[in-house]
């Protein structure tokens, strides 16, 4: 066999995949979702009465080998020809199977090769047939040099493997974690939304590839270890998957953990697994079905599991589940055999990341102005949150962001505070007029964009109308430390400005009000006039006043000045007046095209690259990567202009190249 993909060296490596990767584009992939959930719910409904059943036998090892060979095009007596021989290429590679075995082996994968070989031959005849085994032919014929004979044959192989049992262990593995921690698997079957986010949480805490053997190409330097040329490697991913520096608390099963897909099973780089987003489509469907049908499974207490003894795969060869099917939920309502949830293909999208919240009281704070106080269903304790911090909350179809108020000791409950906006899109009128106290939503985060560094002498709080939430909260911390902060907050008139009694209570002695309707103006200019490098200066309110504050602190030493913003106007691209640029992701060695009309974020999910993103408006930072070569057109509001000027990082959900070409870290 030739080296495949996952194993062989630049320069044929990238070569090779860039002919090949096609049809694992997140748009080329969604032809196979229904197909995939035909297969799912026949091998569902084989079981679905049985009440025990051993689910590696009797659906996991067979689906994922069923999608791989239909990916691969294969079909009719083919598909049985080739099921048998998988096992044994695995053995052969990662185990260490012993003299008998390896012979036994070494008969199993040369049968393989032939069976390929066969197959191979067959599809030669028919070079316009489905699937990628077909499309890597038909790239054989266009590139003979670079997708060799040989090389078709071995990938043939080398694929079925890589797609089938990694995504049989991952499934295994997967619902043996949700099972044994019943309040995860509880939440998703209340929560459908949270199963990408639940597939990638599994993924981390139990992928089914643990480690991966790499030789060094070079002399190179790890934190201050020497790793020499030609040095094997064993690179532990299950241990980089639970690193505590990493991800919070990393033993803990947290299905809203917001950089769950930092995780590494499927590795990083020019080598991430292609094959990455069939393997997350397959373990969502078959979350998405057992948790539908079958809520109320069980694992079989007390039973063994065994693995395959080898250094790099890892799922049980067996796993015993068990229910009562007098309690299917489809006996009594057959109609939920017609739902099911379309997830999109691809990582997970943060806004899937969702809570379920009631709202348990409304009260009318000011003119037009309403404080909801928000709990989950069961009054569970919520997480923690710091000043600053906001949440997105889903309502009747209105997807808004809210800073949180209130105290962040309160453990089951938030609460947050909304103007009615008649000149909006309709999220605030429409909160106002219609929610009640029972109304259910749902809410993303919290997540802190604007957090209060602690160890400033002074501060200068500054909020317009509104923008009162989340400085209040700051107001209320600097108290509590015991700081020195002075308050300015301007609104309209005295009725309409939120949480004036509370803050004179409270801030009395460091608060400065600006009533429009007496005369009272905020000069921005005055407020920070004497501004010295001890302080720090937060605020929050519309855009005109932030940019003119933005203006007056461009000089400002780094770190002084910190805004929040909740919309950036000038996100919104208009493909006339922007071109086309090349991206190259320097670590993925692969060149991405920016049409006009396209952010480079989106660029890079459309070819189906993990890039971390939130807001997509420029005001978040969570899309930052370091730039190595190129100019920059800054467009986010993150980056101070000190930032912007050393040309090494960009916002990729906003910012552009100036040129034809900009080179970045990724
Ligand atoms: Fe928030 Fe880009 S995703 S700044």
């Amino acid at each position: 066999m030739s080296r495949t993909l996952v194993n062989e060296d630049e320069p044929a490596h990238m070569k090779r995949r860039r002919v090949l990767m096609d049809s694992f584009n997140p748009e080329n992939l969604e032809q196979h979702q229904d197909s995939v959930r035909k297969l799912t719910r026949q091998y569902m409904d084989r079981l679905i009465d049985k009440g025990k059943v051993d689910l590696v036998a009797e659906m996991f090892w067979e689906i994922p080998l069923m999608v791989a060979l239909h990916f691969l095009g294969v079909s009719g007596e083919d598909i049985d020809r080739l099921r048998e021989f998988s096992v044994a290429h695995t053995v052969n590679t990662w185990g260490r199977p012993s003299p008998d075995e390896q012979l036994s082996v070494a008969h199993s994968v040369g049968k393989f090769w032939q069976a390929a070989g066969r197959i191979i031959k067959k599809m030669n005849a028919n070079p316009d047939g489905p699937g990628w085994m077909h499309h890597t032919i038909r790239q054989h014929k266009l590139y003979p040099e670079i997708v060799t004979e040989s090389y078709l044959h071995s990938m043939m192989m080398a694929i079925l493997v890589a797609a089938h049992e990694t995504t049989s262990n991952a499934a295994a593995n997967a619902i043996r974690l949700l099972l044994t921690h019943r309040k995860a698997w509880q939440e998703i079957c209340e929560n459908p939304n949270l199963i990408p986010n639940a597939v990638e949480e599994c993924l981390r805490i139990e992928g089914s590839v643990v480690a991966w053997r790499r030789r060094a190409t070079r002399d190179t330097q790890i934190h201050g270890v020497d790793i020499p040329a030609d040095a094997r490697l064993l690179i532990v991913l299950a241990s980089a998957n639970h690193d505590e520096r990493q991800f919070e608390n990393p033993d803990e099963v947290d299905l809203y953990r917001e950089n769950t897909t930092d995780h590494l099973t499927f590795g990083y780089g020019s080598h991430q697994c292609m094959g990455k987003n069939i393997a997350r489509m397959e373990l969502r469907i078959f979350l998405e079905e057992f948790t539908r049908r079958l809520p109320h499974l069980e694992i079989v207490p007390d039973q063994e599991f065994s693995y395959l003894p080898n250094t790099s795969f890892r799922g049980p060869s067996s796993l015993w589940v068990q229910w009562d099917p007098k309690l299917n939920p489809e006996r009594s309502d057959p109609a939920l055999l017609k739902k099911h949830h379309h997830f999109q293909i691809g990582s997970p999208s943060k806004d899937e990341i969702t809570r379920r919240i009631e709202v348990t009281e409304v009260h009318n704070e000011c003119d037009d102005v309403v404080r909801l106080v928000l709990k989950t269903p069961n009054s569970q304790t919520l997480p923690k949150w710091s000043p600053g911090s906001h949440i997105d909350l889903i309502i009747d179809g209105f997807n808004r962001k809210y800073s949180l108020c209130g105290s962040p000791s309160r453990k089951t409950s938030y609460e947050i505070v909304i103007l009615k906006e008649p000149q909006g899109k309709g999220g605030s009128v429409h909160i106002h007029d219609k929610v009640k106290i029972g109304q259910l939503a749902q809410i993303v985060g919290p997540k802190n964009h604007f957090r209060l560094d602690e160890s400033a002498a002074e501060y200068i709080l500054i909020a317009g109308g509104i923008g009162i939430t989340p400085i209040i909260a700051m107001a209320d911390r600097l108290k509590l430390l015991g700081k020195k902060y002075i308050i300015h907050y301007a609104g309209k008139s005295k009725s309409s400005m939120a949480m004036r009694e509370k803050l004179m209570l409270n801030h009395a002695g460091h608060l400065k009000m600006y009533s429009k309707q007496d005369g009272e103006r905020l000069s921005l200019n005055v407020t920070t006039r004497d501004v010295n490098e001890g302080q720090q200066v937060y605020a929050c309110g519309p855009e005109r006043l932030l940019d003119e504050l933005e203006t007056i602190g461009a000089d400002w030493p780094e770190n002084m000045l910190h805004m929040e913003r909740f919309s950036s106007q000038n996100s919104a691209l208009n493909p006339d007046d922007e071109h086309e640029f090349n991206v190259m992701l320097k670590d993925s060695d692969i060149i991405v095209r920016v049409k006009a009309d396209q952010t480079i974020l989106d660029a890079l999910l459309s070819i189906g690259i993990d890039a971390p993103h939130d807001c997509k408006e420029g005001i978040c930072g969570t899309c930052e990567v370091p730039v190595l070569d190129g100019k920059i057109d800054h467009r986010d509001h993150v980056l101070t202009n000190k930032e912007k000027n050393s040309l090494d990082r960009m916002m990729t959900c906003c910012s552009r190249a100036k040129g034809s070409d900009i080179v970045i870290a990724m």
